[in-house]
This record gives structure tokens, C-alpha cells and sequence, in this order.
């Protein structure tokens, strides 16, 4: 008989992990402590924003095998595997990842397991963490009862979740036992058949390969966003310095747009939690250069705001500002550490009037920042702008047509974060287009 799966938190990760796995032909139930989360997905409702996976969704919950509950007693009845999904956020007031969430979970679900049971995390953690869980796990499982955990930390990019999940680049699993890694074997035997590389390891590596992942990637944008700030020193444009780097193959040009910077609830968390963890372990001054990307990454947020201030003739004070996007990135509506929102609430903090407009991420900027305006259309965001800003590069503000969105506002200016438009066409139509990192033009 197939593995029943159970997947603890039902965030972007886990909510995508369970459709993904119901998908594959498995039998799951996900669990959430908030139960208006799981009313929404047991609804076929997604509580966040993510192309193609409200499909998913229903097809897992329309064939039977896809079900979801707030009830831990169930999950410990039901699993075989029991995938532990939660969030780690940034600590408050340090550097560090909060895992209460974590080992809350553990807490909660060891005690009620009657049946063996592999736990799985593939939740973003610290070094150490997953032998920390191993022992309290051994700890409160009921006499009798065989429970082991693994590691096996996700990869998935918000906005291309589904395919990332059933079609990674690499799966990885740190494991204890040969019979952990037979059980993850068989749960991606789709996944492996088609060819995904399958890496082996230990919990410490695999915890590892993780955060590293994500530092190399937080590099890899702010190298290319410091290269900018020398470009716009130089003269230089960053745009065409990124194209000619990306034909080395062993530089390439993915991931390494610049603009304004990386944000969303990973990359930024993850490499100040690596930072502080590598002091825990003796090896701060390793990972060191993290310091200077985090540093290089929030600068270009500042750059922005001066931009915005010099096409508003030196202040914004009075001046309204239009802006283009608030989601960390295009196809989502996350907001979290999201640059845009940054500059934006920048620029109301300096007397702008901040008129907003985000495809997908409006109604989460709209509970955290009441203060700012919203308009529920591109149009509606540029109408009497002195100052129009492109701060996330959804397609709508790529396609927009800047004779048409010329005619709504009061100056013909706009500031490019994201090099998402043809500054040649912009020009033409009149406007003053200036972007981060290429010459004013
Ligand atoms: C990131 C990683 O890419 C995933 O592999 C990882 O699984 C995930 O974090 C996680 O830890 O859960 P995600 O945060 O969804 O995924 O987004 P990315 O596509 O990596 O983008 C992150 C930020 O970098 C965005 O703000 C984006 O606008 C920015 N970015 C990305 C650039 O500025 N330039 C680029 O070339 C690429």
C-alpha cells in the first residue's frame, strides 16, 4: 500500500508540498494550527497567490486523496511520512532563526504517534538544528513507538512553486538509517525516475546545502547590484556589463539581474540566520562577506529613494509618487523584507503622496501600511504622478504602453528598479527614464 503523507504547516511551502504530493498519486492530509487557513485550502481557496497550483489544489481535494485538518491526532493516525513544513522566521532583535514553530510541532505531534513514522523537515534552519530535533523526538515518542527523522530541505522559488516541487533540479535528503533513505526514495520515485538528481547525505549537509544555496544566490544579485553602483560612478550601464558577463558559463546570467535587490521571506532571513549560526559554530569571519551583501543589497533600496528624489527635482516633499509594484517579486503577492515596500514608505516618510498599485500584492501592503495610498490599477497609480516608479517587474508593467500611461500623468518621469522597461521607447514617448546603474541618458 502506498505511504500516507502528512505536511505540518500549510504556507507557501507546505500548502504547495501537499498539493504537489496528492499530485504524485499520494493519499495526504495537511495540518495548520490556523483554521481559517485550513477551512480556505479545504475549500479550494489558496490563502496566498501562486500560478498554478489553485488547480492542484482542487484536483487533490476533488480525487479524495488530498484532505486537510487543524487536528495533530489525526496527522499522527494517518502518516506514514510526516513532512514538517513550518516557518523559521528572523528572531526579534537578532540575526538568528526563531524555530519555536519548529519544535512546536515536533512537541505536538511525537507524543500522539502510535504507528512507525519517518519525520521529515524541510523547513530552512541552522546547522545542528535537525540533530537538536532528532533527540527530543527519540525523547517524547511513546515507548514501543519507532520514529526517525530526516532532512530534506526544499529548493522552491515563490512564483514557480509547482514545477519547482515536482520537478526540482536536486533532491537532497540527510538521513540517519538506510531505511529513512528507502522511505524518501520511494515517496520521489516519480521525481528520481524522470532523472532528478537524488543527493545522499548527513543532517548537518544537508542543513547546510540550504542556507549555502541561498547565500551563493543573495551573492551572486548584490555582486552584480555593487557592480552597479561602480557603473553609475563610471558611466557605465550594468545592464549591458550583466549580458556581457552572462556568456562566460562559469559566471552566467541567472539570478543575477540587478536592480533593486533581493527581498521575500527567504533570502534575507537566511543569510543573516547563517551569519549568526557560523559565530555560534567559531566560524563567523567565513562567511563574513555576507555582512557586505546584506549591506550592498539594502543600499540599492536608499539609491532608489534618492533617484525618485532627483526626478522630482531634488524632493519629494509634496510631490506625488507613483508606485508600480509592492510584492518582493513579480507573480506573488508576499510582501515580506519586500524592497518596494521599503522605498515606498521611504518616500511617504518624506512627505510624498504614495499612490500604489500591485497586481497580486495590494491587499497584503494595505494591513501592514494603512498609510499609503492604493489604486486598484496601473492607471490609477500613475494618474497625476510627478513620479512614476517601476519597483517589482510583473509583466503588466513590462507590456505597459508609455504613450497611454503618459497621458495620465503630471511629468513624464519614471525611475526603473527593475530594468524592466525599453528605456528607448519610454524616451521617445517623452518621458525622463532613469534606472539604477545605467547613465542618465
Ligand atoms: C529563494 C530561492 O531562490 C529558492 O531556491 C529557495 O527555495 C527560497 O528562496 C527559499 O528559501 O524558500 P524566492 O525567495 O521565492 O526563492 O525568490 P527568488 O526568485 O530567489 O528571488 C528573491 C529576491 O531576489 C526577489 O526579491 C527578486 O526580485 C530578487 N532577485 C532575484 C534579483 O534582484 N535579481 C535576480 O537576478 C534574481
Amino acid at each position: 500500500m502506498a505511504r500516507r503523507i502528512t505536511v505540518l504547516g500549510t504556507g507557501y511551502l507546505g500548502a504547495t508540498h501537499a498539493a504537489c504530493m496528492a499530485e504524485l498519486g499520494f493519499e495526504v492530509l495537511g495540518v495548520d494550527v490556523d483554521p481559517g487557513r485550513i477551512e480556505a485550502l479545504a475549500a479550494g481557496r489558496l490563502p496566498f497567490y501562486e500560478p498554478g497550483l489553485e488547480p492542484l489544489l482542487a484536483r487533490g481535494l476533488r480525487s479524495g486523496r488530498l484532505r486537510f485538518t487543524t487536528s495533530f491526532a489525526d496527522a499522527a493516525d494517518f502518516g506514514d511520512v510526516h513532512f514538517c513544513c513550518v516557518g523559521t522566521p528572523q528572531r526579534a532583535g537578532s540575526g538568528g532563526a526563531d524555530l519555536s514553530q519548529l519544535f512546536s510541532c515536533i512537541d505536538t505531534l511525537a507524543p500522539l504517534l502510535r504507528r512507525p513514522s519517518l519525520i521529515v523537515g524541510k523547513s530552512t534552519v541552522p546547522a545542528g538544528t535537525a540533530a537538536i530535533l532528532a533527540e527530543r523526538l527519540a525523547r517524547l515518542v511513546s515507548p514501543g513507538v519507532t520514529a526517525e527523522l530526516a532532512w530534506n530541505p526544499e529548493f522552491l522559488r515563490e512564483g514557480h512553486a509547482v514545477a519547482d516541487t515536482l520537478r526540482p533540479e536536486r533532491i537532497v535528503v540527510g538521513v540517519r538509517s538506510a531505511a529513512a533513505e528507502a522511505v524518501l526514495r520511494d515517496v520521489y520515485a516519480g521525481p528520481l525516475a524522470d532523472g532528478v538528481p537524488l543527493v545522499v547525505t548527513d543532517f548537518a549537509t544537508a542543513e547546510l546545502v540550504k542556507v549555502a544555496a541561498n547565500a551563493f544566490l543573495a551573492t551572486k544579485i548584490s555582486f552584480i547590484n555593487a557592480m552597479a553602483e561602480v557603473c553609475e560612478v563610471a558611466d557605465a550601464d550594468v545592464t549591458m556589463l550583466a549580458q556581457a558577463l552572462s556568456y562566460d558559463h562559469r559566471i552566467g546570467g541567472a539570478g543575477m539581474r540587478p536592480g533593486l535587490g533581493f527581498g521575500g521571506g527567504c533570502l534575507p532571513k537566511d543569510i543573516r540566520a547563517f551569519m549568526t549560526r557560523a559565530e555560534e559554530l567559531g566560524a563567523g569571519e567565513s562567511v563574513s562577506f555576507l555582512r557586505q551583501v546584506d549591506a550592498i543589497n539594502i543600499r540599492r533600496r536608499a539609491r532608489m529613494v534618492t533617484l525618485a528624489q532627483d526626478l522630482a527635482g531634488g524632493a519629494v516633499d509634496g510631490r506625488q509618487v507613483g508606485v508600480l509594484g509592492l510584492a518582493f517579486k513579480p507573480d506573488s503577492d508576499d510582501i515580506r523584507d519586500s524592497p518596494a515596500i521599503d522605498v515606498a514608505t521611504a518616500l511617504h516618510g518624506l512627505g510624498a503622496r504614495v499612490v500604489a498599485y500591485d497586481p497580486a500584492g495590494t491587499a497584503n501592503a494595505q494591513r501592514g501600511h494603512p498609510e499609503l495610498e492604493y489604486a486598484t490599477s496601473l492607471l490609477g497609480a500613475a494618474a497625476d504622478a510627478d513620479v512614476l516608479l517601476v519597483l517589482t517587474e510583473w509583466a503588466e508593467f513590462r507590456d505597459a504602453d508609455p504613450e497611454v500611461i503618459g497621458k495620465a500623468v503630471a511629468q513624464r518621469a519614471i525611475a526603473d528598479g527593475r530594468h524592466a522597461l525599453d528605456p528607448a521607447a519610454w524616451r521617445a514617448a517623452g518621458w525622463t527614464y532613469r534606472a539604477l546603474g545605467r547613465p542618465a541618458g
